[in-house]
């Protein structure tokens, strides 16, 4: 049997990741493939327990909150995305760890050295095949995630300068990887950036 691919859908607020992540795997199963869509922090019901706490108000110690999303991966990876992998299906996972790296480490400040250490205990050698980075303006973004009905969220209550270096993290990190990450512009309309992402994927079906 072979492995599945793992591919991660990444970016900031307002991105619009989570419209884009359905159609996309809409698109992968008119090719004969099974998906196994999912997010983090969550994924399985321990994980969505963390998610969670992790999303609302209050304070939690930086370190406490990496601890916690490290906790929650751990979860999911054991629990479904690595049986997933194994049984040749594709995971379709919105986010992953190029968030902590973007949201613990630009966002929060924790150094990169810390989080990496995470990364290899937790996951091994396990890496996505393949990252959608969907970038848009700061600005832009934070423009329409405000337009949501429900109220903010622990993140989404940041300011502007923890998004842009969010945005700088993640975008660093692309430069750093272009053999994995693709890089959708996700300012343009919701059937344009699904194109994009469907292009991003073609060259994995060989
Ligand atoms: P979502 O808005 O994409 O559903 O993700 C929930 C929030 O969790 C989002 O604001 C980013 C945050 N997050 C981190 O801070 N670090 C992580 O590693 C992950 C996966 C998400």
């Amino acid at each position: 049997m072979e492995k599945g691919c793992f591919i991660t859908i990444e970016g900031g607020e307002g991105a619009g990741k989570s419209t884009c992540i359905e159609g996309l795997a809409d698109w992968l199963r008119a090719h004969g493939i099974e998906v196994e869509l999912t997010r983090e922090p969550g994924g399985t019901p321990v994980a969505e327990q963390i998610r969670r706490l992790l999303l609302a108000p209050g304070e939690i110690p930086p370190e406490s909150e990496l601890l916690l999303i490290f906790a929650a991966r751990d979860a999911h990876l054991h629990d479904r995305i690595k049986p997933a992998l194994a049984a040749g299906r594709w995971v379709l996972c919105d986010r992953f760890t190029d968030a902590t790296y973007a949201y613990q480490g630009g966002g929060r400040g924790i150094e990169e050295a810390r989080i990496a250490r995470l990364e290899d205990w937790v996951q091994g050698s396990l890496r996505p095949d393949r990252t959608l980075l969907f970038d848009i303006d700061v600005q832009q973004g934070m423009d329409r995630a405000g337009q949501r009905e429900r109220p903010a969220d622990r993140f989404e209550s940041e300011r502007e300068d923890f998004y842009q270096r969010v945005r700088q993290t993640y975008l660093r990190r692309a430069e750093a990887e272009p053999h994995r990450f693709r890089l959708i512009d996700a300012s343009q309309p919701p059937d344009a950036v699904l194109t994009q992402a469907q292009d991003a994927l073609e060259d994995l079906f060989d």
